[in-house]
């Protein structure tokens, strides 16, 4: 059966108005932010029944019935929630289609294409008729941007006149309810304004080779360095990259590619001789596009990132997201230059390839960093800090051998004995057996017996912050993942996290994510009572992260001390290791009791 897209039902829990779908089977009436109403599910003389229109929920509080405009529909009209979709997409003009199908979408799909064409070309003809010593044709010089490359990469200039290629396309067969729709070119607020002016313009492909966004560097005026096309129906952050041409191609024949910052990165290593380099466009480096070079053919990958420390960052999320697609990965370093473009302005294009030649295997990078970060290594607290965050990086590896070798580097890298390291990785595999099957990063725990309070405590903090997602960002500074006993919370922790990557942290898109429908069920209720009110919110979650922290680490103190107990056999090392552990939870537990660090959040 074909399946619905996510993304119709995320645009759909966007559009539908619940008010609108509701007012339909029951009169509504406006009581400050809420709507109340006579429940249509039940008999009743006094409106008990409440929407709230900024949640798109609805809740009785005679019958409990409760849910979404989705399930809303699916109740009343007893329909299935795929029905229930397709009509509300049909109702709200939501533009809709199976996943397996491709109807009206193809098109429009082949318009868009037209027209990026079109503009692409529309910006090329620009700059190859810049006037001589105009600031964009100074521009090209200072970068080294000769003719060859202009023609390789179909690069362009947006004219100051910004009505220009509106008219341009508009000659060409183009309605302007077209270039208005959502295509990416134009202002969103002043219709046949085009949105680039003044910029270099590098067109950016798909795949295919299909031109379908652009990225435009400031040349003159005021503005951000770069702007790039928002999300368009056929182009989306994350998801391709900026890449020379034939870039899969040359992939498939050498197995290898390299990925680095930006526009000019790309550009600094094709002038080197490389084809097959690849920039993810402005965005963290995602798995997405860690799938997309994988299935094109990749073995190894060499990532190439800036050498500042948001660069050293970001390296270390895509080596991370790169080793657990198996492949293999290393890190070419740019010690004293600040990225490609400018190591191959100094030192040469041969110099540049001999960087990557000597890049460093990705796993010495990650342990090396984390070594870095964790400061004065001297203190047990800091090695034990280190070697916690090294470990699921280890665990990743997917060979004995392999993970011996990373072993013995770690214990070399942190000046401790061998044995003490293999002991406690020991440790940490026994705890987290089912992890190294799924490949997860952290660690998934074992069903293990938690308390109802910690269970009720994860539960509601967690669907508070599907309620309110932008307080998850404050959650994550001291909550990880792996520490949540709850799985239900574990699982909207991982979905928050995606939402974040994708830069969609809001209510609507993480609700449309989340299967549970306890979870829903609880929303739906505080929602309508107020509970989850932002201001009632912005009180609770601090304090639940407060009391969380602390059961956190109590529980930490007691795993401890349980190993303590059944340790007497162990070697003295291992016991000296749990001993300074106890010390240090101890001691943070202290420290968080004392309320020192609740007044610095
Ligand atoms: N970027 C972006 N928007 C910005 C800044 C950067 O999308 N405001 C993206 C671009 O893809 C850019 C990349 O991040 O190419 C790296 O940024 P940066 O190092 O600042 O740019 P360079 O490519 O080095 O550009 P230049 O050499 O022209 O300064
Ligand atoms: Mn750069």
């Amino acid at each position: 059966m074909a399946k619905i897209p996510e993304k119709v039902i995320e645009a759909v829990m966007e559009t539908a108005s619940i008010v609108d779908v509701v007012s339909r089977y029951t009169k509504v009436e406006k009581r400050g932010e809420r709507y109340f109403a006579c429940c249509p599910f039940h008999k009743e003389k006094t409106p008990s029944f409440s929407v709230t229109p900024g949640r798109n929920m609805f809740y009785c509080f005679g019958c409990g019935e409760g849910g979404t405009v989705i399930t809303f529909l699916q109740k009343i009209e007893k329909i299935s929630f795929s029905d229930a979709v397709i009509r509300l997409a049909h109702d709200f003009n939501v533009p809709f289609r199976f996943d397996t199908e491709e109807t009206v979408y193809d098109r429009k799909k082949e318009a868009y294409f037209d027209v990026y064409a079109l503009t692409r070309d529309f910006f090329y003809n620009e700059l190859r008729n810049r006037l001589k010593n105009s600031s964009i044709d100074r521009y090209l010089k200072e970068r080294n941007l000769t003719d060859e490359l202009i023609d390789a990469f179909k690069l362009g200039y947006a004219p100051s006149d910004r009505g220009k290629l509106r008219k341009f396309l508009n000659e060409r067969g183009f309605s302007d309810s077209f270039l208005n729709s959502n295509i990416g070119l134009f202002s969103k607020k002043y219709e046949g304004v085009s949105f680039f002016s003044q910029r270099l313009m590098f067109p950016i492909h798909d795949i295919s080779g299909h031109c379908i966004a652009f990225g435009g560097r400031i040349i003159e005026g005021d503005g951000p360095k770069y702007i790039n096309t928002g999300t368009t129906d056929y182009f989306e952050k994350g998801h391709g990259f900026y890449s020379p041409p034939g870039a899969f191609r040359e992939v498939r024949l050498t197995e290898e590619a390299v990925i680095c910052e930006g526009y000019m990165d790309v550009i600094a290593y094709f002038r080197a001789g490389l084809k097959n380099v690849f920039a993810p466009l402005g965005t963290a480096f995602t798995e997405n596009q860690a799938d997309l070079l994988r299935r094109s053919g990749a073995q190894t990958v060499t990532v190439s990132f800036d050498g500042d420390e948001a660069g050293k960052k970001a390296a270390m999320k895509a080596v991370d997201i790169l080793r657990r697609k198996q492949l293999q990965v290393k890190v070419a370093e740019f010690s004293q230059y600040k990225d490609p473009d400018e190591f191959i302005k100094n030192e040469g294009a041969e110099a540049l390839k001999n960087l990557l030649k000597n890049s460093v295997n990705g796993l010495d990078f990650l342990i090396k960093n984390i070594i870095v970060k964790n400061g004065n290594l001297n203190s047990p607290e800091a090695k034990e800090t280190a070697v916690s965050e090294i470990f699921p990086y280890i665990e990743a590896v997917g060979s004995e051998v392999g993970r011996d070798a990373a072993l013995r580097l770690t214990a070399e890298r942190l000046n401790t004995s061998e044995a003490a390291v293999i002991a406690d990785f020991r440790e940490y595999t026994r705890k987290r057996p089912e992890s190294r099957q799924n490949g997860h990063p952290v660690a998934e725990r074992k069903s293990e017996r938690i308390s109802k309070e910690t269970h009720d405590r994860e539960f509601f903090l967690f669907a508070a912050l599907v309620a309110a997602p932008s307080l998850f960002e404050q959650v994550r500074r001291h909550i990880k993942a792996n520490d949540l006993r709850s799985t239900k919370a574990r699982e909207i922790y991982y979905i928050l996290e995606e939402a974040l990557r994708k830069n969609s942290l809001n209510s609507q898109s993480v609700l449309a994510k989340v299967n549970d429908s306890s979870v829903i069920d609880c929303i739906v209720e505080k929602t309508a009572n107020k509970e989850f009110s932002p201001e009632n919110l912005d009180r609770m979650v601090p304090d639940l992260i407060y009391r969380e922290r602390i059961d956190i680490l109590k529980h930490k103190i007691k795993e401890v001390q349980s190993k303590l107990s059944k340790s007497a056999s162990k070697d003295r090392e291992t016991v000296d290791e749990l001993i300074r552990k106890k010390i240090f939870f101890e001691k943070e537990l202290t420290k968080l009791l004392q309320g020192s660090e609740r007044k610095t959040e």
